[in-house]
């Protein structure tokens, strides 16, 4: 988590740094800070709070230099304060630093520090860097961080300045995303690709061990043993309007309204009739046909995604498939081998714990696939092959497009295994991908009806929220639902606390009479999925026990489907008629719109909901 970044050039650093750290801010929120080069000598402004406390210092009293870095903060070693903000300086105030990551050895390293009469302004694990850097300097900041990254254990990315060398940047990363941007006499350094977007669509994306020494008008990249190495720059091909809110008052909902051309856009470059085009995936056919299992490995979103790809790929391609979080993963002695196929999936593809559970499986000797939207991210690079999302850049911390890209591309991994494997035919497949087709416009449908705040949904959260508030928050929301969108009833729930801060729980249907139906009175509100398929007569019954408890049902039913309305389930949602196989793409959208107008109707930060960060690069 934390967003770092850096300029040297001849624009105004503190401009770019604010925009670029606007960019960032969805890694972390709790305090942010600048430091400039100002007439030869570094200065630092850093505040608590959001970037624009910060903006509104820097009206206050402006930074004007040419070169500096950034950071915007999520808190782990350190209460959120103006003290802990970074950037940090070392004691003498001549080497300045910003830290993304998590320096285990810190408190070794300060207390040996602290016995050579070093003084500590702050309680972070990354002050450490500044003194150490300092220490090691004798007149080129290059060397001086080589050797003070020998000292450090853990993860980071880095950007650090010294007084006596204005102009210079020296960025770093182990175990935390660090991209360089090229521009004509400016270059950048980032965490991520839009905080650059602006100024240059020219990247490096740093290995693990790289250093970059950055000046206005070079950049040299140096590899984990400090050998001079040319790392191919790649071109961005899409654009900043991608990043930006186009209209919408947020970006979970612009990104929830996107998922329609995403899907569209996912299916048309990787079908060809009825043939499936992974191109970038490195695994072969042949490998792929001979693995006997599968293990879905992720987080959060991705991880009910992973659920979903259980059903989809026992389906179609009849492999056993077990779907893991990826903290358990990693600690499980996890029983994967040659024969194991392991799918890490991550929007992200920064994801510290996703990207231990990959290192894992493939010291195991596992194939691993990686299933990412960010390009070049760590995960993408460290798996065996990727077939990435391509999803456009995902902003709110909310993950709402990701995971119906993520699904989409389990489905067509699904067809393709079942090729390889011959468990499905060509008109099988034919029939399949025509349907999967109609998918896009089916969502665009349910989208139109809420282009307004008049839509149902935002008529049931509305009421919802009076009920809420009228019983002194003592409402909460449960999620059931079966089979395919049992997952889904994971991702509703996960949806509606992340944002509106109102507990929530997903089940799968059945399991109601073995405990939670004990939590039925008035006061739950219980979304039930119950959308044609071949549980739908259950979950008919799931709603009779709760309606029967004086639970307050809201019920996504196929469109048409009158028999909740007739009984007397006053909250309906409809969504377009679909093979129930593709329904858990439709009936995911009413629920993103759900907690979306939950959490709007309570007024918060939607986009950057209260102690999250949208990758979580530290465990
Ligand atoms: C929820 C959400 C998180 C992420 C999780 C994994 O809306 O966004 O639960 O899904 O942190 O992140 P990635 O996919 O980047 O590995």
């Amino acid at each position: 988590m934390c967003g770092i970044i850096g300029y040297t050039g001849k624009r105004e650093a503190a401009e770019v740094l604010l925009s670029g750290l606007s960019r960032l801010e969805y890694r972390g929120y709790d305090s942010a800070g600048i430091a400039v080069f100002e007439n030869g000598a570094m200065r630092v402004v850093k505040k608590q709070g959001k970037l624009s406390v910060l903006s509104g210092e820097l009206k206050q009293s402006p930074l004007k230099g040419n070169t500096g870095i950034g950071h915007t903060r999520w808190a782990t070693h350190g209460v959120p304060n103006d003290v802990n903000a970074h950037p940090h300086f070392d004691q003498k105030k001549k080497t300045v630093v910003v830290h993304n990551g998590i320096i285990e050895n810190y408190l070794e390293i300060k207390e040996k520090l602290l016995k050579e009469k070093c003084h500590f302004a702050s309680e972070t694990d990354s002050e450490v860097i500044a003194h150490l850097v300092a220490r090691a300097y004798k007149g080129d900041l290059l060397e001086a961080v080589k050797r003070a990254l020998k000292v450090l254990k853990g993860s980071y990315a880095v950007a650090v300045m010294h007084q006596d060398e204005p102009g210079r940047i020296i960025g770093a990363r182990f175990d935390s995303p660090l991209i360089v941007g090229l521009g004509k006499d400016e270059n950048f350094l980032a965490s991520d690709i839009p905080a650059t977007l602006e100024y240059t669509k020219e990247v490096v994306y740093l290995e693990n061990g790289d250093i970059a020494d950055i000046r206005g008008r070079s950049c040299g990249i140096y590899d984990i043993k400090g050998k001079k190495v040319n790392r191919k720059s790649a071109t961005i091909k899409w654009d900043i309007s991608q990043a930006e809110k186009g209209g919408y008052k947020h970006f979970m909902l612009k990104e929830i309204f996107e998922q329609p051309v995403v899907i569209k856009d996912i299916l048309k470059e990787r079908t060809h009739g009825p043939e499936i085009d992974f191109n970038e995936l490195k695994i072969k056919k042949s490998d792929l046909k001979k693995i006997r299992r599968i293990a879905i490995v992720a987080c959060g979103t991705a991880y009910h995604a992973g659920l979903t790809g259980k059903y989809i790929i026992e389906k179609f391609a009849k492999v056993p498939v077990w779907v893991d979080t990826s903290s358990e993963f990693r600690y499980r002695d996890p029983l994967v081998d040659r024969e194991t196929l392991v799918i890490v999936i991550s929007q992200s593809g920064e994801t510290a714990d996703t990207l231990a559970a990959l290192r894992e499986a493939r010291s195991r000797g596992a194939l691993v696939m990686a299933v990412c939207n960010v390009l070049g991210s760590s995960i993408a690079r460290e798996a065996d092959g990727v077939i990435y999302t391509h999803a456009g850049p995902e902003i709110a911390v909310a993950s709402t497009k990701a995971y119906t890209a993520q699904l989409s591309i389990l489905y067509l991994f699904a067809f393709y295994l079942a090729a390889i494997r011959k468990t499905q035919t060509v008109t099988q497949r034919k029939k399949l991908l025509a349907e999967l087709g109609r998918i896009p416009l089916s969502m665009v449908r349910i989208l139109d009806n809420c282009h307004s705040r008049k839509n149902p949904i935002a008529k049931y959260a509305a009421e919802f929220h009076e009920y809420y508030l009228a019983r002194n928050n003592k409402s909460c929301f449960l999620y059931l639902a079966r089979n395919i969108n049992y997952p889904n009833a994971l991702e509703g729930a996960l949806k509606l606390k992340e944002i509106s801060y109102v507990s929530a729980e997903g089940y799968p249907a059945g399991e109601m009479k073995h405990g939670p139906i004990a939590l039925i009175d008035e006061n739950p509100w219980v979304v039930c999925i119950a959308v044609q398929g071949n549980t739908y007569g259950k979950m008919l019954s799931n709603v009779q026990e709760i309606r029967a408890r004086g639970g307050i049902v809201i019920a996504i039913v196929t469109e048409g489907d009158h028999t909740l309305e007739r009984g007397d389930i006053r909250y309906v949602i409809e969504v377009p008629k679909a093979p129930e196989i593709f329904s858990p793409l439709l009936v995911v959208i009413p629920l993103q719109l759900l907690a979306y107008y939950v959490a709007a109707d309570f007024g918060y930060d939607i986009d950057q909901p209260r102690n999250l960060a949208k990758s979580v690069t530290v465990e």
